[in-house]
């Protein structure tokens, strides 16, 4: 086991802040207000203003999109990515922070450690109250977020959250509500942000096989359609058979405990495989993965969530 030290040391140099929307940037009418507040309106070079940047010598703020992360698509994970891209080669960029929407971030970031393996820090970071709240966690994040872009030999694609960093292979978003609304399972946490000094309880993420950039469709149509069906009480084949029908190319099921499928499900997806649909199963399950296979049943996708499970798909079908 690697040893890691506790008062990692930060290098001065310039730090990326790329904007996609989110709580973070978002206002409310009346500033008590966490509820009832527009996502995405703050644009990232005002977020900034008032953070303070601590050991960073340089910030360059873009804003690559602003919306609300429910309404993620590819064509801004694309636009995401080649901007990453472009970053990440300039050799005076130290690491880029992300301000993102709470509610898909998992899916921003496994999908750029999948397309990216970087070997800089990438890491995400959100709110849970708006810009303007009474109280808002958003500056603390963003702080904390840079904490760990600008610290020397940080890596990979994580997500910083009420002080709490994770690696983007483990992060889901776990709670509707609290400020710290993520968890990485079984996992743990990466580290954690103290004092604007991260300290570290384990290894940065695994770099996946990168798979980008290639020349990936800018309309979202046109990449490959993969779906997620649930294994449930009482489920059945119609919406496997419909979304065949309609031309889907992927597959996951969001299974019951170890994979398990409603038999009536299972026997509509092993038509929809027949048919050459890829078809993964995964686990609705928080924690844990699927392991382990009957003869004859259908392929899983280990311990990726359901969401993840799809985007590994959606880039192999692409491949
Ligand atoms: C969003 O995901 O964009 C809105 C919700 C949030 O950021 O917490």
């Amino acid at each position: 086991m690697q040893a890691f030290d506790s008062s990692s040391e930060q290098v001065a140099r310039k730090i990326v802040v790329l904007g996609t929307g989110g709580t973070i940037a978002g206002l409310a009418a009346a500033a008590g207000d966490n509820l009832g507040y527009q996502a995405a309106q703050v644009g990232i070079a005002q977020l900034l203003q008032g953070v303070s940047s601590g050991s960073v010598d340089a910030i360059q703020t873009e804003q690559v999109a602003q919306i609300d992360s429910k309404d993620m698509d590819a064509s801004v994970w694309r636009a995401l990515a080649m901007r990453c891209a472009h970053w990440l080669a300039d050799d005076s960029v130290q690491g880029i922070v992300i301000t993102h929407g709470t509610d898909t971030l998992e899916e921003t970031a496994y999908f750029l450690h999948a397309t990216l393996a970087p070997a800089k820090p990438v890491v995400l970071t959100c709110a849970m109250r708006p810009a303007n709240a009474a109280m808002p966690d958003g500056p603390q994040n963003l702080r904390d977020a840079m904490a760990v872009a600008s610290t020397a030999g940080a890596r990979g694609v994580l997500a910083v959250c009420a002080g709490v960093v994770h690696g983007a292979p483990d992060v889901r978003k776990v709670h509707a509500y609290r400020l710290d609304a993520f968890g990485s399972g079984d996992a743990g946490p990466i580290g954690y942000v103290e004092e604007g000094a991260l300290r570290q309880v384990r290894d940065w993420p695994q770099a996946a096989r990168a798979c980008a950039p290639r020349q990936w469709p800018v309309t979202p149509e046109a990449w490959a359609r993969v779906e997620i069906v649930t294994s449930h009480a009482g489920a059945g084949g119609a919406l496997v058979q419909a979304l065949v029908r309609d031309g889907v190319q992927g597959l996951v099921v969001a299974a019951t405990g170890n994979g398990s499928v409603h038999h009536a499900l299972e026997a509509a997806l092993h038509q929809a495989q027949a048919a050459g649909v890829r078809v993964l199963r995964t686990s609705r399950c928080d924690q844990g993965r699927v392991m382990g296979a009957a003869a004859g049943a259908l392929p899983h996708a280990g311990p990726l969530s359901p969401v993840k499970a799809r985007i590994q798909l959606m880039l192999e079908l692409m491949a």
